[in-house]
């Protein structure tokens, strides 16, 4: 069986970009921690440019949502996409193009943001030779995925497939149109845009890209990896499609409400929000069909610590949907907006959702593409915990952090005056940014044990023999 799936498919390129994932996703936490411990502590700023809050920022925000992210969604679709169309990539040359594309590009950030060299774009800050890189090797991914579509032996096309399919075809879109720019040296450029045009692109961009890149895509490893780790039909197939085309239609009018109160037109910020508010409904049934895929089996999260990932995702994702809607009605976002709120909510759906299912689906593809278990279990359970632990500690202080910061400025005294400083709103802030360093800490232990367990099960794979075995019988069938 193993040597039949060995020699069908090409795990290969999964097995690659599964390992990656984990090593990328080690190095954005740790930036993570290290910028978190500059915020508390700010002596660690060391004087050097290169160390700086700014220039490490984007450097964590690309390690964490591209090299991960990325790589994890390039191992699930390419693993998924095979599996359920019953035939091999169409061309492996292209997914090895990719690979190396992708990774290349990675490098060149690592290299590029600590000299300072940005467009100054939240989330699409690397530089216009960088960007025509992104846009060639993402076609190439996305190419090879559709035309394995194209081939495919079932006539159906399974419902994970249409996330990745519709997250590639946006993310395509989105890309191109915010990084039209005009190039005056070869890493400096000016956008097209300007003024309030720009602030709306940007944050049609950005938005979209935690819709469809770190929603959409992250759904359609839910909608592979949770029935397949439970053994079980997905809950709802109906529900799913619902899920897919309400968030098709829906994510793409949402950009505004990152701009509320500013110079952009009124009414676009209340379109925003009201249809903000409306993706409660898709995302719920989204999460509820998730979890209800479980019904009747829930006695093997005792047992099943990788399906404890995928679970416990699917409780976060509901709980970061319900607070973006929220967070987007005016009332509340003039005293969240500019705060560790933001924060908090980016990092419950980063470290709760797309770093937990993530994580879920690559135990699963290490098991499946190294024809073994993982070395130790046990270890896959400290990690549950600490990923978990960290994460709740993290977002808890941000709440803290930014509630108490939205209050504190918006406070006045008898006379109508502010009644704190600028200064005495960031000194209060000390003891949460040191408890957001902590929890960060202990989610990193968690992805070192990974790490360390990911690798250790790659050894015992080739000292079993049982990668070889499979490679041999399937050279030899
Ligand atoms: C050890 C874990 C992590 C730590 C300690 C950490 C820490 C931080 C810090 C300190 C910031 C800057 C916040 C600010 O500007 O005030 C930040 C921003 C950000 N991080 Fe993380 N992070 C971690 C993991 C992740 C992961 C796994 C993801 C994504 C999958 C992620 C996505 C982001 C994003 C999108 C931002 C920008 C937030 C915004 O603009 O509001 N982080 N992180
Ligand atoms: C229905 C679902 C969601 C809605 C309506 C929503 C809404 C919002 C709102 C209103 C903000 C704050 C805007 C501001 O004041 O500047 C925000 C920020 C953000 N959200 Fe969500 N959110 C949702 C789900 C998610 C999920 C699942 C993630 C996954 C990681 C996520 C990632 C982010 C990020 C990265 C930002 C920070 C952007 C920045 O300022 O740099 N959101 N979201």
């Amino acid at each position: 069986m193993d040597a039949a799936a060995e020699q069908k498919y090409n795990f290969d390129v999964v097995r690659w970009f599964a390992v990656m994932a984990v090593v990328y996703v080690v190095v954005g936490a740790l930036v993570g921690v290290y910028i978190a411990s500059e915020l508390a502590w700010p002596v660690l700023n060391f004087d050097s440019p290169y160390l700086t809050f700014g220039r490490l920022r984007p450097l964590h925000t690309n390690a964490v949502i591209f090299a991960f992210g990325g790589s994890v969604l390039m191992a699930t679709a390419f693993y998924s996409v095979q599996r359920t169309c019953g035939v091999r990539l169409w061309s492996d040359k292209m997914a090895w193009f990719t690979f190396w594309g992708w990774n290349a590009i990675i490098v060149s950030a690592v290299v590029t943001l600590p000299l300072g060299l940005t467009s100054g774009k939240e989330y699409a800050e690397l530089e216009w030779p960088i960007d025509i890189a992104i846009a060639v090797v993402w076609l190439s991914y996305s190419i090879n995925f559709i035309m394995t579509i194209a081939i495919r032996k079932s006539s159906h096309i399974y419902v994970s497939n249409w996330f990745f399919l519709g997250m590639m075809i946006m993310i395509t879109y989105l890309h191109v149109v915010n990084s039209l720019a005009v190039p005056v040296s070869l890493m400096k450029s000016y956008s097209l845009f300007s003024g309030v045009q720009d602030a709306m692109i940007q944050w049609w961009y950005g938005h979209n890209a935690v819709g469809f890149y770190l929603t959409g895509g992250f759904l359609g490893i839910m909608y592979y990896f949770v029935p397949k780790q439970a053994n079980r039909p997905v809950f709802s197939y109906r529900l799913s499609v619902i899920h897919f085309w309400a968030l098709m239609f829906g994510y793409v009018w949402l950009g505004a409400h990152h701009l509320q109160y500013t110079a952009l037109p009124d009414w676009t910020g209340s379109l925003g929000a009201a249809v903000s508010l409306a993706m409660i409904i898709p995302s719920w049934g989204g999460a509820v069909n998730g979890m209800m895929t479980l019904s009747g089996a829930w006695d093997k999260l005792r047992t099943d610590y990788i399906l404890r990932f995928l679970i416990m995702s699917l409780a976060f994702y509901a709980m970061s949907t319900f607070e973006g809607p929220v967070m987007s009605l005016k009332t509340v976002n003039a005293l969240s907006h500019y705060t560790d709120w933001t924060v908090g909510h980016v990092h419950s759906g980063a470290l709760g959702w797309v770093a937990m299912v993530g994580m879920g689906a690559i135990y699963h593809l290490m098991e499946r593409c190294f024809h073994t278990t993982m070395w130790s279990a046990k270890l896959v359970n400290l990690h549950f915990w600490t990923a978990t632990i960290g994460a709740v500690i993290y977002i808890i202080a941000m709440w803290v952090s930014g509630i108490m910061q939205g209050l504190m400025w918006r406070a006045y005294d008898e006379y109508g005056t502010l009644a704190y400083t600028f200064a005495e709103s960031v000194e209060a802030m000390h003891p949460y940014y040191a408890m957001r360093a902590v929890g960060g800490a202990i989610f990193l232990l968690g992805a070192v044990i990974m790490l360390f367990n990911v690798l250790m099960t790659v050894k015992k794979a080739s000292s079993e023999g049982t990668l070889q075995q499979a490679r041999t019988a399937a050279a030899s069938a």
